[in-house]
């Protein structure tokens, strides 16, 4: 399984909020002033206890550092040592009205010295700008857009953006490479990148929509120019074999030249947040980027012609295989439950039915999945046969067992969550809030320790295995704000109007 390296599609969180906020601004708060039923404020208060829970062992035991082990209470510093917890919570705290918890992690902030690499001396980009970079722009945002009643203390809102905008500085060294290519391992202090030949997909195409709002909150437009020349080489692929479906691509993309490097691609791990990135570039700013809402709609439509797949007997759940040249591999990454919510999105903002409910089987297909657990959680990776062929080798194959895991472990991803936050602000229909809801029990039930929430071994096993000792910032940054989110009601009309959608 070489495709799966800890790359992992989080940018939502923030590319999400700064999003929202921004086309939000003119519309007033939509977060609050909505009636509420007294079972959604219910459950929202239990996930404002569950991100206090975490949120305490974090700031207890590790603040300053990029995460905290929920089982060991050791720290880890395995993105440079700048807080990436303590950054990635930022929008979710500020969301659930916690300033308290925002002004700790702001006066955290304006102390970061980001030459100083704790452990070493290279950062990988791709983590930075996903989690902190975006974090810190979302944060800016929404303090100077629906949530301006928060942080109003002016030195401290000024050096949360002369520190965002000093990261964006340093991140920017990453194109200096012949191609404008980034590179994915910098040396934040002397401005230098690793020498590596490649770099994904993702990390070449996760960066549009953090650069593009630094372009526009300073003024400077050289940021998104430099993303935007990056960005270049994978809307015209070359060669003709990186790109095996019309707007599919491989994975990796040489930096000397921009050239596809391989044709083994997926909508999973080092590729993921690029169709992603496609679609919110667009819904960002509809006239620069109206040429990557076309390339999203190809990749989408040949994802739906060539790709998409139903397990045996389950023709109403879509699963999105990996491909390699014109091959199928019947495998998925947990990541890959994003789509569901991209097509979604992509349907609302193109009017296309087609794409929605072709989403809708997506998040069809994640919901039986996570409710056919004994933990009622979903596994890292599942294979499945469409056909009962041979090789599947079970006695009697049907619709119960098309489905395996084949990595039983649950590292506490959002990305299933996203899809049914979408699913249900386009259909409004409750099942997407009740498994989002059993999700949230589960958690609560097999994953909490004293000092927050782990990952565990295995979602088969109804104590769910053992405790891996593993809480990334992307619990902070998504699995409480979208379960808190998706337990808000905003009417339809108003969001649409809000285009707050789009945003997270
Ligand atoms: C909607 O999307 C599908 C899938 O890409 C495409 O085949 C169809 O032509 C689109 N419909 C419209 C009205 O654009
Ligand atoms: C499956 O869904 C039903 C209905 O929401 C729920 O009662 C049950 O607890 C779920 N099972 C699991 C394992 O999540």
């Amino acid at each position: 399984m070489e495709m799966r390296t800890p790359r992992r599609r989080v940018a939502i969180a923030a590319g999400v909020t700064l999003l929202l906020l921004y086309l939000l601004s003119s519309s007033g708060n939509i977060i609050q002033g909505h009636t509420d039923s007294r079972l959604l404020v219910e459950r929202r208060h239990q996930v404002s206890k569950a991100f206090d829970h975490a949120w305490n062992g974090y700031a207890t035991h590790c603040m300053g550092h990029d995460s905290i082990q929920p089982v060991s209470k050791t720290c880890n510093d395995d993105f440079g040592g700048w807080g990436a917890t303590a950054i990635d919570t930022l929008s979710t705290a500020i969301m659930m009205d916690r300033e308290e918890v925002v002004l700790q992690i702001l006066h955290y902030v304006s102390k970061i010295d980001w030459t100083k690499v704790e452990g070493g001396t290279m950062i990988q980009v791709f983590e930075v700008i996903i989690r902190h970079f975006a974090g810190m722009i979302s944060a800016h945002d929404l303090i100077n857009g629906p949530f301006d009643h928060m942080a109003k203390d002016p030195v401290l809102r000024r050096r949360l953006y002369d520190q965002m905008v000093r990261l964006g500085d340093i991140l920017s060294c990453t194109f200096n490479t012949p191609s404008g290519i980034p590179r994915n391992w910098l040396d934040p202090a002397l401005c230098v990148t690793d020498d590596g030949t490649t770099n994904t997909v993702a990390g070449v195409g996760s960066l549009i929509v953090e650069f593009a709002r630094l372009s526009d909150i300073t003024g400077n437009p050289t940021y998104a120019e430099k993303a935007r020349k990056a960005e270049s080489y994978l809307l015209a692929p070359v060669p003709n074999e990186g790109e095996p479906y019309p707007g599919l691509l491989g994975s990796f993309v040489a930096v000397e030249n921009g050239a596809m490097a391989n044709s083994k691609g997926s909508w999973g791990s080092l590729s993921d947040s690029f169709y992603e990135y496609l679609l919110k570039a667009y819904v960002y700013d509809e006239k620069t980027y109206a040429s990557y809402l076309e390339r999203w709609k190809l990749a989408a439509d040949s994802t739906m012609r060539f790709i998409a797949s139903h397990p045996y007997g389950r023709p109403d759940e879509v699963f999105l295989p990996y491909w390699e040249d014109q091959s199928r591999l019947n495998a998925m990454d947990s990541l890959s439950w994003f789509a569901g919510g991209s097509y979604v999105l992509g349907g609302m903002v193109t009017h296309n039915q087609t794409l929605l409910d072709f989403g809708l089987m997506i998040a069809n297909a994640g919901g039986h999945l996570y409710n056919s657990t004994a933990t009622g959680l979903g596994p890292e990776f599942v294979h499945w046969t469409p056909d009962c062929s041979d090789v599947w080798g079970e006695e009697h194959c049907d619709a119960t067992n098309s489905v395996r895991p084949s990595d039983r472990s649950f590292k506490l991803r959002p990305e299933v969550l996203e899809t049914w936050y979408y699913a249900y602000r386009a259909t409004k229909h409750p099942k997407y809030r009740e498994w989002a809801w059993n999700m949230f029990l589960a958690i609560e039930r097999v994953c909490k320790t004293e000092y927050g929430y782990s990952a565990i071994s295995d979602v088969m096993a109804p104590d769910g295995g053992q405790k891996l000792d593993q809480q990334e910032s992307f619990v902070f940054a998504e699995v409480f704000k979208y379960i808190y989110l998706i337990h808000l009601e905003v009417s339809a009309r108003r969001f649409l109007r809000s285009r707050c959608f789009a945003v997270i």
